[in-house]
């Protein structure tokens, strides 16, 4: 067993986190990671706030071990959101993208928050502003890394600030977390590992491609979803690197989020305009890719359609080789970190 700050603060048995992912860190994946040891998050930035607090519940229903949720918190509804796992007492509450302005509520019923960020600078803000821990995204990982790799980001992170530190950006195995331990963090958060076990909702053409790919298959661009990030070399991926503007596509993909959030024509301009002139908010044009990026997300994870889809993926896909149950990959992972501390041991003179 690995006993860490982060098993500790979390009261967990493995430092290991499933990474809040939109669309697939549902219950039923949430529910597996925290009954194998692990810290399961459930990602509500797709939630109007009737699923969020039906999403919570089913969690609950199907363990009774601390999990957590994760909100985007530039994207539409998240005030309402973060509002629901509040007045549910979430154990703990993790963020990506904007500032946490919750963090004294979740306090006053012993929740505890968690900052998303992956740029050092932002590191002490976010512990200034009330953060009990922080997940470090090196550039590996899928999705919104920055420009510096786990390697320097962790080392860097953990001379800065105090709190427990969960790296993530390229994690998959049990090397990986022993190396994480080394550079200074508390755990580790997976994220396309997570993908790719039997409980992850992901379509099994789309698990295929991740276990083909090696290392370099993942293209890293802003033209996703507006922000710099990482997906997988499919073939839709490739073209938008090439295409203009998207127009018509961004249009259709706002119905889509429209539909989605259960909002009215009133309440979705609202939305727009208040993520358009928040601190961190991104102008239009980002918001309009973001419209996109989620079509094409959804055409992957639920039709899997290799020619249309696109899913954000990280590098280390390269390592991954298998489906196998959640327990069975999180048991795996902890034998081998053990074993890799254990054999780094004997080098010493
Ligand atoms: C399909 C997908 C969706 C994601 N959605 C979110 C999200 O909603 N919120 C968030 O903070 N991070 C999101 N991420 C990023 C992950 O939380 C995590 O940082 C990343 O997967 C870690 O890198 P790895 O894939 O190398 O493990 C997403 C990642 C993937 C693969």
């Amino acid at each position: 067993m690995l006993k860490t700050r982060m098993t500790e603060l979390f009261g967990i048995r493995h430092p290991i986190m499933l990474a809040g992912m939109n669309w697939i860190t549902e219950p039923k994946l949430v529910s597996a990671v925290c009954n194998a040891g692990g810290l399961g998050i459930l990602a509500i930035a797709r939630c109007n706030p009737k699923e969020t607090r039906e999403n919570i519940k089913q969690v609950r229903d199907l363990t009774d071990k601390p999990f957590g949720i994760n909100q985007i918190l530039i994207g539409p509804g998240a005030k309402e959101n973060i509002a629901v796992a509040i007045e549910e007492k979430v154990p703990i509450i993790n963020y990506s993208l904007g500032k946490p302005w919750f963090v004294n509520d979740v306090h006053a019923y012993g929740g505890k928050v968690v900052g998303t960020i992956a740029v050092a600078k932002h590191a002490a803000k976010a512990v200034q502003l009330g953060c009990d821990a922080l997940v470090i995204t090196g550039h590996e990982a899928a999705a919104h890394g920055a420009a510096a790799t786990s390697m320097v980001l962790i080392p860097l992170v953990a001379s800065m600030v105090k709190v427990p530190l969960i790296a993530a950006g390229g994690f998959y195995d049990g090397r990986g977390l022993a190396a994480a331990l080394a550079l200074g963090a508390d755990g580790i958060s997976m994220g396309s590992r997570f993908m790719v076990v039997k409980e992850s909702m992901v379509h099994d053409n789309f698990k295929k491609l991740c276990i083909d790919a090696s290392e370099q298959d993942t293209l890293y661009s802003h033209v996703f979803d507006g922000m710099n990030g990482r997906v997988l070399k499919t073939k839709e991926a490739e073209a938008m690197m090439k295409r203009s503007f998207p127009i018509i596509e961004a249009f259709q993909g706002a119905l889509l989020v429209k539909k989605l959030m259960n909002l009215s024509f009133a309440k979705f301009l609202g939305a727009t305009i208040e993520m358009l002139r928040a601190e961190e908010g991104h102008p239009l044009w980002v918001l309009a890719r973001q419209a996109v990026g989620n079509m094409k997300h959804l055409k992957a994870l639920n039709e899997g359609d290799v020619e249309k889809g696109i899913l954000f993926a990280g590098q280390c896909c390269g390592g991954i080789t298998d489906i196998p149950t959640t327990k069975e990959l999180i048991d795996r992972v902890i034998a081998e970190a053990e074993t890799t501390l254990s054999k780094l041991n004997t080098l010493k003179a």
